[in-house]
C-alpha cells in the first residue's frame, strides 16, 4: 500500500495541515467495509474536532480528489466512524505492483531508507565447541532474515558471526582433552566428541573444585599466548567453523566475517584506560569494577585472576566494528536474557562519548520452548538443530510420499519443506515473543507454516501451465470492460489488496525489526490466492482479457510469495 498511502497522507497533510507518520494505517477487517483505513485520531486532536466529524469532513474532500483524478489508485473513500476507508483501485494497482516487481526484482516492496547506510548485524554466534543447539534458530533465523530485509530496503547489510570462542570454557576443553579424549578422536568425533568432553569436565568438577582452578590456570595460559595451548584451542575452533559452515549452508545462510571473541585478546586495554580516565574503575575483591551511573550493580570489568570478560571483549569489538565498517547502525540479534549486557555495553561506550554508541541495538528476542521443554546446554541435554533439521526433512518426505508420489526430486523438496517449516516456524512468531516449536504444527501443509506458503506457490506455477494452455485454445475477441468488471470481483479486489500490503509489512518489518511481519504477509497472499482459487474456475473461462488478468495475478502472487519466503531464508520449490 506504499504507493497509495504515501499519495493518502500527502493530500491530508495538505488538507489538514497535519503531518501523518507512515505507520498510521490499518487493514480493514471486512473487505465491504474498504481496503485500507486511515484513523483520525491524530488529525482529530491537531484540529480540535471529534474524530468521526474529521472523517466524514475528509472523505467528502478526498471524494473530489478522487473524482479529478489525483488519486489514481483509489476507487473510493468512506467516513466509517472515526477511520477513513479506502477502497483501492484494484485494477490500477495490480498494474503499478508488476511494475514495481519488474522494475527492481531484488528490491520489490522495499523502500529507499537504508540507501547509502551500512548495518552490522551480528546474529547466530554459537560458542564453538558445542553443538548448534535448536534455540540457535532464534537468533540465526532472525539475524539472517534481518539482514535480507535491510538489503530489500537499500541498506548494506554486514553478516557477523561473532563466534564464543574464548573464555574459561577453553581452559575445560584443553584439560578435558588430555583428560578423556585425544587429537585424533576429535578431528573423527567433531562436536559430538567436544560436547562429550565438556559435560564429563562439568560433571568431575563437581566432585573436584580443584578441576575449576585448574581451569582457570589453563585458559590464562591461553590468553598469554602459549603456543601449545593455543595450538588447541585452534584445533577446537577450527572443527567447530567447519562444522558450523556445513550447517550454515544447509540453511542457505551465509557470513560476511566469522569474527569471534578471541580477536580481542590483546585490545581490550586501550578500552579499559578509557573507563578509567572517563569514569573511573575500583579494585573490588581482586577484581576490576566500574560503577556505572544509573546502573545499580557495578561491571567486572577484569576477573581477580586477570582474565578478560565477555563485556570487555565486546567494549573492543564495538571499537573494530566502527573502524572497520564505519556502520550506521549495529543490530546485535541476541536472546533477551542478555539484555544486561548489552545495557552495560551501550551505556558504557556512550559515556566513553563514542560516535556510534547511539546506533546501538540489541535486537533481542524470547526464549523457544520445544514441547513442553525450555531448552539448556549445560548437562548435555540440549536439543541439536541438526537433528530437527533431519527429522523435519523425514517428515516432509513422508508427506510428499503420501500426497504426491511422483513428484521428481523429492529428495530436495523434503528438505526445502523440512528446513522451510522450521524457520518459518520461528520466523512468524513475533520476534519479542516467547515462541514454541511444534512438530504437527510446523509442517502442516494446512496451518500457518511454510509448506502451506510453498504450497501455494508451487499451486501458482501449475495454475499458470494449465491456465496457458487453456489461453492458446480461447478464440473469444479480448474484451477489455470484462477485464476492468473482474477486477471488481470481491476475491481479485481482495488479492490486489494483500499484495499491495506486502511493501507496507515490509515497512513494518524493518521499523520493528521483526521478520514475522513479512511471514503474515506471505501468508495473507497465499489465502488470498487460495480463496480466489476456489472462487474462480480459472479454466473454465471463456473471455481471454479475463483469463490473461487471472494468470498476470497469478503470476504477481508467486512472485511475491518467492520473495517473502527468500526474505525469510526460505527455498520455494517449483512443483510440490
Ligand atoms: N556467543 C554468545 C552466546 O552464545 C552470543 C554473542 C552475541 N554477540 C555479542 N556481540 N555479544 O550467548
Amino acid at each position: 500500500m506504499r504507493a497509495l498511502l504515501q499519495n493518502l497522507h500527502r493530500h491530508l497533510h495538505a488538507l489538514s495541515g497535519v503531518e501523518l507518520a507512515e505507520a498510521d494505517w490499518a487493514p480493514v477487517p471486512r473487505r465491504e467495509l474498504g481496503d485500507v483505513a486511515i484513523p483520525c485520531f491524530k488529525l482529530a486532536k491537531a484540529l480540535g474536532k471529534a474524530p468521526p466529524q474529521v472523517a466524514q469532513e475528509l472523505a467528502q474532500k478526498l471524494k473530489e480528489i478522487i473524482d479529478a483524478g489525483q488519486l489514481p489508485l483509489a476507487r473510493e473513500v468512506r467516513a466509517v466512524g472515526p477511520y477513513l476507508n479506502v477502497f483501492v483501485a484494484a485494477e490500477a494497482y495490480a498494474r503499478e505492483i508488476g511494475q514495481s516487481l519488474a522494475r527492481d526484482p531484488r528490491r520489490y516492496g522495499g523502500s529507499r531508507k537504508g540507501d547509502g547506510k551500512t548495518v552490522v548485524i551480528d546474529f547466530s554466534s554459537p560458542n564453538v565447541a558445542k553443538e548448534i543447539g535448536l534455540h540457535h534458530i532464534r537468533s540465526t533465523a532472525l539475524g539472517n532474515a534481518l539482514a535480507n530485509i535491510a538489503e530489500c530496503h537499500g541498506y548494506k547489510a554486514v553478516r557477523l558471526n561473532y563466534l564464543g570462542d574464548w573464555g574459561t570454557t577453553h581452559g575445560k576443553l584443553i584439560l578435558g582433552l588430555k583428560m578423556y579424549s585425544d587429537e585424533s578422536k576429535l578431528e573423527g568425533g567433531g562436536l559430538k566428541e567436544m560436547l562429550d568432553i565438556y559435560v564429563r569436565f562439568n560433571r568431575d568438577e563437581k566432585e573436584n573444585p580443584k578441576l575449576s582452578e585448574d581451569a582457570k590456570e589453563a585458559f590464562r595460559k591461553l590468553e598469554e599466548g602459549d603456543a601449545e595451548s593455543r595450538r588447541i584451542w585452534k584445533l577446537f575452533r577450527d572443527i567447530s567453523i567447519r562444522e558450523f559452515k556445513r550447517l550454515y549452508d544447509r540453511l542457505g545462510i551465509r557470513f560476511d566475517h566469522f569474527d569471534g571473541e578471541s580477536l580481542y585478546n590483546d585490545r581490550m586495554e586501550p578500552r579499559i584506560k578509557e573507563i578509567q580516565d572517563k569514569i573511573g574503575t575500583r579494585v573490588s575483591e581482586g577484581a576490576l569494577v566500574c560503577d556505572l551511573p544509573g546502573h545499580k550493580i557495578p561491571v567486572l570489568l577484569r576477573k581477580d585472576d586477570g582474565a578478560s570478560l565477555y563485556i570487555t571483549r565486546d567494549l573492543a569489538a564495538a571499537e573494530d566494528r566502527w573502524e572497520r565498517f564505519h556502520p550506521d547502525h549495529y543490530w546485535y540479534v541476541v536472546a533477551v536474557q542478555q539484555k544486561l549486557h548489552f545495557q552495560q555495553l551501550f551505556d558504557i561506550l556512550k559515556i566513553l562519548g563514542k560516535p556510534y554508541a547511539a546506533n546501538m541495538e540489541h535486537v533481542w528476542f524470547g526464549m523457544l520452548a520445544f514441547g513442553s521443554k525450555t531448552m539448556k546446554t549445560r548437562e548435555g541435554n540440549v536439543i541439536i538443530l541438526k537433528d530437527v533439521l533431519d527429522e523435519a526433512k523425514t517428515r516432509a518426505r513422508a508427506a510428499i510420499d503420501a500426497k504426491n508420489p511422483g513428484l521428481a526430486r523429492a529428495d530436495e523438496v523434503a528438505e526445502m519443506i523440512g528446513t522451510g517449516a522450521v524457520l518459518f516456524s520461528d520466523l512468524s512468531q513475533h520476534r519479542t515473543h516467547d515462541v514454541s516449536f511444534d512438530w504437527d504444527k510446523a509442517l502442516s501443509f494446512e496451518g500457518d507454516t511454510a509448506p502451506f506458503a510453498q504450497y501455494s506457490h508451487a499451486r501458482c506455477n501449475s495454475l499458470l501451465r494449465k491456465g496457458e494452455a487453456h489461453r492458446a485454445t480461447l478464440t473469444a475477441a479480448p474484451d477489455a470492460a470484462a477485464r476492468s468488471a473482474l477486477f471488481e470481483e470481491e476475491p481479485v479486489r481482495n488479492l490486489v489488496t494483500e499484495l499491495g500490503f506486502y511493501a507496507s509489512y515490509l515497512e513494518r518489518a524493518l521499523a520493528d525489526r521483526d521478520p514475522s511481519q513479512v511471514a503474515t504477509s506471505v501468508l495473507v497472499v497465499a489465502k488470498a490466492m487460495n480463496h480466489l482459487y476456489h472462487k474462480v474456475r480459472f479454466l473454465d473461462e471463456k473471455q481471454p482479457a479475463r483469463l490473461e488478468a487471472l494468470l498476470e495475478l497469478t503470476r504477481l502472487t508467486r512472485d511475491t510469495l518467492a520473495h517473502g519466503l527468500d526474505l525469510l531464508g526460505i527455498r520455494a520449490p517449483e512443483e510440490m
